[in-house]
This record gives C-alpha cells, structure tokens and sequence, in this order.
C-alpha cells in the first residue's frame, strides 16, 4: 500500500493527493484521503484506481487546514471496496488511521472492542487501530495522540505503519512503524512522511530514515521520533539524489515504456565506479571484507518474481566463476523448510524495492541462523540492505512501472559484479577469463541499447499475436531463467497463460502441448564457448516446428544454423553466454508490453498486483 501524510502550509489536500499519485504503483484498488477542516475530521475514499477518487473530490472536495493523510490500497483484509478503502475512523468520527501491512492479532482484538459496544463498518484488521486509538484518546483526556499510538502498538502482532490523525490535534500527524516502510521528508516550515520518497521528491530531498519499533510526530516545524516507550530514537537522515523528473514518465504514455528505453543508462549507471581501469573490481561499499568472502563455503540466493529469476541467471554465472555452490530458492519457500545455513553461507537477498515482505522475513531468518546477508537492491534505505551485512545497491533510478524492466537488467549487472568479485578475491591468480568479461561487461550498455533500435518488428509480431490464447517459452543454460521471465512477463501484462520450460524437459512431457500455430518463443545460446548447447536447442527448434509451432526465434545476429526453423527470427547481437540475459530480456518485454497494450491493459498498474508486496 502507499501512505502519505503532510503538515505545512501548502493545501494539504492537493499535496497528500499529488504524492498519492506517485505511489499509486505501490496498490491501486482503492484510494482515500483525510483532513482537517476547522477541527472536523473529513474523509473521502473510493474503490479502484486514484482517478475514481480524484473525480468525485475535483467535484466536491473538502476544505482542508494544513493537515492530511492519504492511502492507496492492495487489499488484503476485505475486497477492495468503498467501505474496506482506508482511512477508517472511530465510532465518533474523531481519529482517522491509514495502514499498511496485516494486523495478525485483529481478529482477537475487533471481538474485545466489540465486547465493548464498538461499531465496526468495514473488514479490514485496519479497523481496530482506530477504535483502539479513539479508547485510548479518551483515557488521556484527548490529548497525547503519540502516546496512545504507542500504547497501540504495544498491543499489536505483525506488520504495519500506521498513520494517524485526531480532531483535537489540529497541527499533528503521528505514525509508527513495525516492519512496514515509512520515510520522513524534511521541509522548510512543513514535513512530509510516506512509504517512499516519490511521494514528496517534488517538495523536498532531505529524507529521515525511521527505524523498527518507532513511532515519529510530524508537526509542520518539528518531526520528533522516539520508540515505543517514549524514549528519544536515533534516526539516520539522507539526502535523496533521484530528481522528481526521474520519476516522471517524460513524454512516454506509460512508465513502463520509459523505463525500458532508459536500460542502456541503468546498465551503466550500475557499473559506474564499480570497475578500475586495470580492470579490478572495487565493491568496497558492499561492506563485506575479502575476508569474510574467503571464508565462504555455499551461497544461497532469495528472492521473489522477477529478482528471483535474476537470482536463477547469477548462479551459473556464480558457480562457474567461483566454483562455489549457490543454491536459488523463492522467498516464500526458504525459511519454512528449515534450510542449512551457518556462518560459512552468504546468503544474496535480491529485492528492487527491498521491501517484500516475503525476502525480508527470509533475510531475518538467514541472519539468525548466523549466515552473512548480502542484499541486491535500488531502493536506497530500504528495509532489506538496512537489515543486511552488506549492500550492493542498483543504479536504475526509480522504477515506478509494476512489472520489472530495468532494475532487472542492473540486478543481473550487480550479481555479475558480486560473482566477478568473488572470484577476483578468492582465487590467487586473476583469470583471463574474468578479464575478458568484465571488459565485456562494460560494453552491455552499448548492445542493449542497439537492441532497443532494432527492436520494430518485435512490436509488429506482438500485435499479431493478440488473440492467441497461449505462448510458451524455451531455453537453455541462462536462456531459461530469461525464458521464465518472458513468460512471467506475458502472465503479468497481457493477462495471458503463458509458461516457461527449459529446452531439454520439453520432451519429457510439455511437448504434448505443441499443437498447430501455438506460439513458442524460444532463447538461443551464443556460439561462443558453448557449441554443444546451441546445437541442441536448435534440435529442439526443429522438433516443435516438425508439431506444428509457430517458432519465435531470439539469436545472435549471423547465425544462419536458426534461420530454416525460425518462422520469425529476433536477433540479437552476440556476446559471451553468461551476459546474454542482459540483452536477450528485452526483446521478450517489449513483447509483452505491446501485446498487453493491444489488448487495450494499462502496462503501469496491471490487474491484481503491486510493485512492492509488503505482506507475506
Ligand atoms: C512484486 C512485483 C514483482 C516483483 C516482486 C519482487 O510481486 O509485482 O514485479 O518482481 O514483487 O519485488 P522486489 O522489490 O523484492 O524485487
């Protein structure tokens, strides 16, 4: 979910509304505001997207004193409706409260307040905070919200941020935080709080990082942070160094487009500084000492949706420059399994936004167990790398498109520079090999970008392929990690079945579903280096096409073995097999971004997700 909340002099409907708009990727099923107007409490909240709330308040919007706070929803408590859209308010209408996260005690808790005459209207755990803060308002005689946030908080299990706001505390806003993000943003003479810095990077760059357990007091000159007993917090404050240009779609009708165009510069923002002219590696910032990476026995990589198939690409290319043993594993999955893990384990947590739910409990876990957590991120101060040993953060700059592009491509760039890294520390002698790739390396903003201008006809073929009803996908070696992605790709835009195999199992029974015009598309290995697996993925062309497929072809440019079996051939230009995902990813997202588009989808905010998933 989004949360935004201000206090200053600026209307604080339209800046509450504004900041919404920019985090409307985080959930959109629904939306709702609340502010003060001469000491009354004024809500408005709309099921769907932002613009069902922006149009009945363009109509009738409340006047509203310097104070407000906004929401914007991924419904887990309750459909997404008006009534379950936040903020939810007490029985008088005195204390509004917006969240993010699940309350895991609340059904206990909505009994007790029912036990005690509260009125509930809606189905979210959300309600009870507000009941709860109204109770405890009241035994203070209405004054200490933070207190009674505090108070509240002492009593509630899982995750959350809570925002709240109170009739007779005009100039206040107050939050808390327990695992759920929130950040502050510093004004002159007004301050900001929200899930991220897009919601106020228009107003202000001085961010105040909260940390676990704290609940923070926004007035429109002081931002007061303490713990949950009261006690003064220490706060780490940061400037922001993305532009609110950055998080605009700059003539492009969708963000999605955009930032697939913006891959060559994020691949090379990513490298930036990290690679010596003589060719070494300098990852100091990554906090982990080349003798700590000595020592390291197994590595053990997690993930969720996209960054998990980034994890898939980085253990080849890991294992066969490191010759140490990475096991890829979902989030969800790792920590109920009782996995093996001790001190001699570095474990990767790969997260764009480091703030899924599912990777930080994994995080928290591996860090128990003693294991050395390295995280893999763009968002800088997030919750991941702050719970982490070490970070290795990616320079995508904002990616406000649901479905991931670019910090995809500079997620596979930092796990090449993390496996480059280790072999340069761990081996006495510093391969040719190695060499050769990280001077390779430097070239993939180059042959991403040449992709990208040759990429038309890939957009033509999508078009045409609108009312097919299934795609598949093939590889091998890291073509099948890619060949996952395009089909998770195709599932999360277009709507479509779409499903993944690696080339040699087609045989073992995925093959029964090649019938006459399916759609496969199929990732080719280079040459280079590995003939013998080229050779047979182009076995494998032949054998759905002799079932009828009709066969989408990505290859390296020349490579004429292809061109007999391919009914359509994207080309791609050749580089060493390992750094072929960098490239071979992105004919398959523009191909699933226009076909999603000639399906008439918005690309930005597909149907039942959300960029960032803070719950399990
Ligand atoms: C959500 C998004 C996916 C994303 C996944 C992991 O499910 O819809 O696009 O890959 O979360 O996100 P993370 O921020 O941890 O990389």
């Amino acid at each position: 979910c989004g949360i935004v909340g201000y206090v200053g002099p600026q209307p604080a409907l339209e800046v509450v509304v504004d900041g919404l708009a920019r985090l409307e990727y985080r959930g959109y099923d629904s939306a709702g505001i609340a502010v003060l107007s001469d000491g009354r409490l004024q809500t408005e909240k709309r099921a769907g997207k932002l613009a069902n709330l922006r149009a009945v308040l363009d109509h009738d919007a409340p006047p509203a004193d310097g104070i407000g706070i906004g929401h914007t929803r991924w419904a887990t408590h309750g459909p997404p409706t008006d009534i379950n859209a936040h903020p939810h308010v007490d029985n008088d209408n005195r204390v509004a409260v917006i969240h993010n996260g699940i309350i895991e005690n609340f059904a206990p808790l909505r009994l007790e307040l029912e036990e005690r005459g509260c009125k509930f209207t809606s189905e979210t755990d959300t309600e009870v905070t507000a009941h709860l803060l109204a109770e405890e308002l009241k035994e203070r005689g209405d004054r200490d919200l933070a207190g009674a946030m505090r108070s509240v908080c002492r009593r509630l299990e899982g995750a959350f941020t809570l925002v709240a706001m109170f009739a007779d505390a005009p100039e206040l806003v107050v939050a808390a935080r327990r695992n759920s993000p929130l950040v502050v943003g510093r004004g002159e003479g007004e301050n900001f709080l929200a899930s991220d810095v897009a919601a106020f990077i228009a107003h202000t760059r001085d961010a105040v990082e909260l940390g676990q357990d704290q609940v923070v007091e926004l007035r429109a000159d002081s931002v007061t942070v303490t713990d949950y007993d009261g006690r003064p917090a220490d706060v780490r404050e940061y400037h922001v160094d993305w532009d609110a240009s950055a998080a605009e779609k700059g003539g492009y009708e969708y963000f999605m487009l955009k930032e697939i165009v913006e891959q060559p510069r994020a691949v090379a923002d990513t490298l930036l500084g990290r690679v010596a002219v003589d060719g070494t590696l300098t990852l100091d910032e990554m906090r982990l000492a080349p003798s700590e990476l000595r020592d390291i026995e197994k590595i053990v990589i997690i993930a969720c949706g996209t960054s998990y198939h980034a994890g898939l690409i980085a253990k080849y290319a890991i294992e066969h420059w490191c010759r140490v043993p990475c096991e890829v594993e979902v989030a969800s999955e790792f920590r109920y399994r009782d996995p093996i893990l001790n001190r001699q384990t570095l474990v990767i947590a790969i997260s764009q936004s480091g703030e899924s739910m599912d990777t930080l409990m994994a995080v928290r876990y591996a860090r128990e167990q003693r294991a050395r957590v390295l995280a893999i991120c763009n968002v800088n101060g997030s919750t991941i790398p702050r719970e982490s040993d070490g970070v290795l953060y990616t320079h995508a700059g904002p990616e406000v498109g649901v479905a991931a592009t670019k910090t995809f491509l500079t997620q596979l760039v930092a796990c090449y520079l993390v496996g480059l890294y280790l072999a340069q520390v761990r081996t006495v002698k510093f391969g040719d090999e190695i060499n050769a790739v990280i001077e390779q390396l430097a070239n993939m903003p180059e042959q991403v970008e040449s992709v990208l201008t040759t990429i038309d006809p890939v957009r033509q073929l999508a078009r045409s392929l609108s009312s097919a009803d299934t795609v598949l996908f093939l590889g091998r070696h890291v073509g099948y990690p890619v060949a996952l992605e395009g089909a998770l790709k195709l599932k999360e835009l277009a709507y479509m079945h779409a499903e993944a195999f690696a080339a040699g199992e087609l045989k073992h029974g995925p093959i029964a579903l090649i019938e006459e015009g399916l759609p496969v598309v199929v990732v080719v290995p280079s040459r280079e280096g590995r003939g013998v697996l080229h050779d047979k993925i182009v076995s494998n062309i032949q054998e759905i096409r002799a079932r009828g497929a009709r066969t989408i072809v990505i290859a390296e440019q020349g490579d004429t073995t292809v061109r007999p079996f391919a009914d359509e051939l994207i080309e791609i230009p050749p580089v060493p097999t390992l750094l072929q995902p960098i490239i071979s990813t992105v004919p398959m997202q523009v191909f699933a971004c226009e076909l999603a588009l000639a399906k008439g989808n918005d690309v930005d905010q597909p149907r039942n997700l959300a960029k960032s998933v803070t719950v399990e």
